[in-house]
């Protein structure tokens, strides 16, 4: 496969351990964005998986040996790294990382690694117990504090037969994270509170008042986010979503837990945005056990909930406050009625009735210099731009 003009190129290594069959599919995608990719393989690697299927998927030659002399001019350590946009090791076992920590350069990818001006991003995959070890911790802080970005890794069964830290993070979610990379870091290093999905508020032990929302926005809107370079923590509410990749989610049930998790983590933040539909009512008595029905009315006393937007906004130095309006009818005079009452620069409002639990919205923003809608899109558009939007108004407030 040959490169065409302005295509981005990774340089993949990968190194020895269980993992490395899952090079091969975060090479398929990355090929299949678009992406020119090179593949290097530590002699170890070629233990775990062969050279010709990752070549095979890359449609480019595969290099393992520092000493080839059909690399370019037999400096080819430097060309390989010199015309890449991103390296990223994944696997980056143990060893491996121990070598980028120190700089050690005794084969082709260490010395590929050390000898390039582009970003390196690392995917440690090892057993939980070396994962843990402080030795393989102070080289995770060491590489970070060299710049490189760790993704992952994960918790959960090792090919060991235990269970812990130190699964390599799938090749999907590899792959979104390399690829939002490439946008634009317009949030760089800003600290993005944000609230989605629903709230569940307990009637007794098995049912619960809730709302139409899948927390679809709020996901997007996350990955936009860190996409932009954003540090996002996301305090999310009961959704069916699998957490975006990259991001610092913390599950929540209710309107009140959302608010202590919320509140818990606002020294840390620039920007809030509260996308959750959250329940403006409570039961004020919830049951412990399930409530037996009878012939009898039954009525449920409802206690107003704490709006967690409003109350981050009316605070002393408050963070860049977003808010959301899901209304049914009159869009406009309502939403910006909800901007002043709640004292947000930013509004985004949309139609309930076309908008929640559904792929696709129209966004109308509100701001101090009036209304922009944004035409119908799926929501993963719409999030890039709101995040384009709200950068542009967060520096202007700076
Ligand atoms: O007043 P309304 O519920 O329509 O306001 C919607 C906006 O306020 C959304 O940004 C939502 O996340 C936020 N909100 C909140 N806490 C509540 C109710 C709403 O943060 N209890």
């Amino acid at each position: 496969m040959t490169q065409t003009f302005g295509q981005r190129r990774i340089l993949l290594g990968v190194t020895g351990g269980i993992a490395a069959f899952k090079a091969a599919e975060l090479c398929r995608l990355l090929v299949k964005a678009e992406i020119a990719v090179d593949v290097v393989m530590t002699e170890a690697a070629t233990r775990f998986i062969g050279s010709v299927t990752m070549q095979a998927l890359s449609g480019r030659p595969v290099h393992t040996n520092l000493w080839d002399s059909a690399v370019g001019n037999g400096m080819g350590h430097i060309d390989l790294s010199r015309s890449a946009d991103l390296v990223v090791v994944a696997p980056a076992s143990a060893d491996f990382l121990a070598k980028l920590a120190l700089g050690a350069a005794d084969d082709l990818l260490s010395t590929l690694c050390l000898a390039r001006d582009c970003p390196l991003m690392v995917a440690p995959a090892m057993n939980r117990q070396m994962w843990e070890h402080p030795a393989t911790q102070r080289n995770i802080a060491r590489l970070r504090e060299d710049g490189a970005v760790v993704l992952g890794p994960d918790s959960g069964s090792q090919a060991c037969g235990e269970t812990g830290m130190g699964r390599m993070t799938e090749p999907e979610a590899l792959c979104e994270q390399i690829l939002g990379w490439f946008e634009p870091r317009i949030l760089d290093g800003v600290r993005v509170v944000l609230t989605a999905g629903p709230t569940f508020e307990r009637i007794d032990a098995v049912r619960g008042i809730t709302n139409l929302s899948s927390g679809r926005m709020g996901h997007a809107l996350a990955r936009s986010l860190r996409d932009a370079g954003a540090k996002v923590t996301m305090v999310s509410g009961p959704t069916a979503l699998t957490p975006p990749p990259g991001i610092d989610t913390i599950d929540v049930v209710s309107a009140a837990d959302m608010l202590a998790a919320v509140e818990a983590r606002l020294t840390e933040c620039d920007i809030f945005i509260g996308v959750a539909a959250v329940a403006d009512y409570t039961p004020l008595h919830p049951q412990e056990q399930k409530l037996k029905k009878d012939a009898r009315i039954l009525a449920i006393e409802l206690a107003p909930t704490v709006d967690i937007l409003a109350n981050v906004a009316s605070r002393a130095n408050p963070p860049f406050c977003v808010g959301f309006a899901a209304e049914s009818e009159r869009l406009d005079e309502f939403a910006e009625a909800k901007r002043r009452r709640k004292n947000v620069p930013l509004l985004a409002a949309n139609l309930a009735q076309q908008s929640m639990g559904t792929e696709d919205s129209e966004i109308v923003l509100f701001d101090d210099s009036g209304r922009q809608v944004l035409p119908r899109a799926p929501k993963s558009e719409q999030a890039r731009r709101l995040v384009t939007h709200i950068a542009r108004l967060y520096s202007a407030a700076r």
